[in-house]
Parts: structure tokens; C-alpha cells; sequence
């Protein structure tokens, strides 16, 4: 049996499942995993919403770019940041701060790993779904998310039927700096755009002709769901 250190070297993302089903059993060491996540001041401020109706989830896909993956899953987990539980629960409580969001989207971020590591170490293969916020507001609607609750990424879960290569990671001394933040170093990155373009031409699908700073360019040079700002307003968030 591979060691939790083992395991999570050996991460990628499965985008193409066998179809068998998750068992409950497995399900539960997931939920299990995701639910023991640290929290921040232990506000737990986190829904996550299993997609189980067949329907519901051919629109989710349809609304987050159409990722066949998100159908083709065994299970499908949407992870929602919620401040609604609480508002409930203290009906005086101070809400729409920008830091209750960081929050919510950090609890989140926890869970989610959690859930997807407890999932590889099972045998099963996930992917995130970031694309859930490009309609937020749509997605809100058909889940009927309530005021103070956003979606912030889904979960595909299903048994591997790829296997895929590791994607390097950008060189260690580039996001690991030792007391002082490190000016940038032209030639690592050059080193590791080079060895992103020798993986980019050698995988098995997708493959491309590119770099790490030409695939980023590509990225930063759009806007980023510029609507965002006004959607998590209107949900209560980030209001000051
Ligand atoms: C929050 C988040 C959202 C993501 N959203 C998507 C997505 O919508 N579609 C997709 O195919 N992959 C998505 N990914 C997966 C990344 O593309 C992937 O993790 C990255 O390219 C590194 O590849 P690896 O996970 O195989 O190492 C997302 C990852 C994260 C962490």
C-alpha cells in the first residue's frame, strides 16, 4: 500500500471514468475525509451539494463549459461556500465581509483535497470543476442556493479509465522562499518552460506545442469572470 506522502506525489487529474459506480461505503470514507478538514475559527462555512439527479447534472454540465467529465462521473460533488447556516442560526451575525469569503473558499479548498485524496487512496480518479463559476448565479438558481451561499468548485469522482502522465510542477526554489520574498529567476523558468513543452508534445491527449508562460499568457491576457464582483454582492458577500 502506497504511504500518504506516496499518494499525493502521484496525483493527477482523471478526466475519463469506467462507469462502475462509487459505493456507499467509499462515499462515506469521502464525505468522512472532507468533513475532518480543518476549519477555519471552526465555522465549518462549507455545503456540499452531491448531484445525484441525472438531469440536474447534464445542466450543470451544459452551464460549466461543457465538460463531458462532469456527466461521465461516477459522483459529482459541488462544494458551496455557505454563511447562510450561520446567519440562521444568529440572526445578528455580522456578514458580507470580503474576509468571510476567503474563508468559506479556503474550508472549501481543505475539504475538497481531503475528499479527493480519501478518493485516489480508494483506487478512484477526481477532477475539479472551477468551470461551475462561470454561471453562478444559473447553477444558484437550479440548486436553489439561498442568500450567503455560492458555488466555488465541483468534484468529478469515478474509477480511472486513464493514466495519465504527472504534470511538473514549477521548480521547488520558485514558490518556496526562506524568509524574504525571492525575486523571480528568468532561467528556472525557462528550464521549466522547457520541460512543460517536452510534456505538452509527449502526452497521450491534448497534446500541444506550448509553454508554462505562453500557456499563462493566454490565461491572464482575458478577463476573469469579470461579473464575479456583482454576483458575490448580490449573494451578500464581499460587501465590505
Ligand atoms: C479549483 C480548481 C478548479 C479546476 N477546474 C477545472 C475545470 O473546470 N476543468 C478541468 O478540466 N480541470 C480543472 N482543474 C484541474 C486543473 O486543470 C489541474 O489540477 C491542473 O492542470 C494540474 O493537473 P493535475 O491535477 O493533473 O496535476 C481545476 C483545478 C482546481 C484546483
Amino acid at each position: 500500500m502506497k504511504s500518504v506522502a506516496e499518494l499525493i506525489k502521484g496525483h493527477r487529474s482523471i478526466r475519463a471514468y469506467t462507469g462502475q459506480s462509487i459505493t456507499t461505503e467509499q462515499l462515506d470514507a469521502i464525505l468522512a475525509a472532507a468533513q475532518q478538514a480543518p476549519s477555519s475559527s471552526f465555522l465549518q462555512a462549507v455545503t456540499i451539494i452531491r448531484i445525484t439527479d441525472k438531469a440536474l447534472r447534464e445542466k450543470i454540465m451544459l452551464l460549466a463549459a461543457e465538460q463531458p467529465y462532469i456527466t461521465a462521473a461516477a459522483e459529482f460533488l459541488l462544494f458551496c461556500a455557505d454563511f447562510h447556516r450561520h446567519q440562521q442560526l444568529v440572526p445578528e451575525a455580522k456578514t458580507g465581509f470580503v474576509e468571510q469569503l476567503l474563508i468559506g473558499a479556503t474550508d472549501a479548498a481543505m475539504m475538497g483535497q481531503n475528499a479527493l485524496v480519501t478518493a485516489e487512496s480508494l483506487g478512484l480518479g477526481g477532477v475539479y470543476i472551477g468551470a461551475v463559476r462561470n454561471h453562478p448565479a444559473e447553477i444558484g438558481d437550479l440548486l436553489g442556493l439561498p442568500d450567503l451561499v455560492i458555488p466555488l468548485f465541483g468534484l468529478c469522482l469515478g474509477y480511472p479509465a486513464q493514466d495519465p502522465q504527472l504534470k511538473p510542477r514549477l521548480p521547488r526554489a520558485l514558490v518556496v522562499h526562506e524568509n524574504q520574498y525571492q525575486p523571480g529567476n528568468k532561467a528556472l523558468v525557462e528550464q521549466y518552460d522547457n520541460e512543460m513543452r517536452a510534456y505538452y508534445a509527449a502526452r497521450t491527449s491534448n497534446n500541444k506545442d506550448q509553454g508554462w508562460t505562453s500557456q499563462i499568457r493566454g490565461i491572464l491576457s482575458k478577463e476573469a469572470r469579470p461579473f464575479m464582483l456583482d454576483y458575490l454582492q448580490q449573494k451578500g458577500f464581499c460587501k465590505k
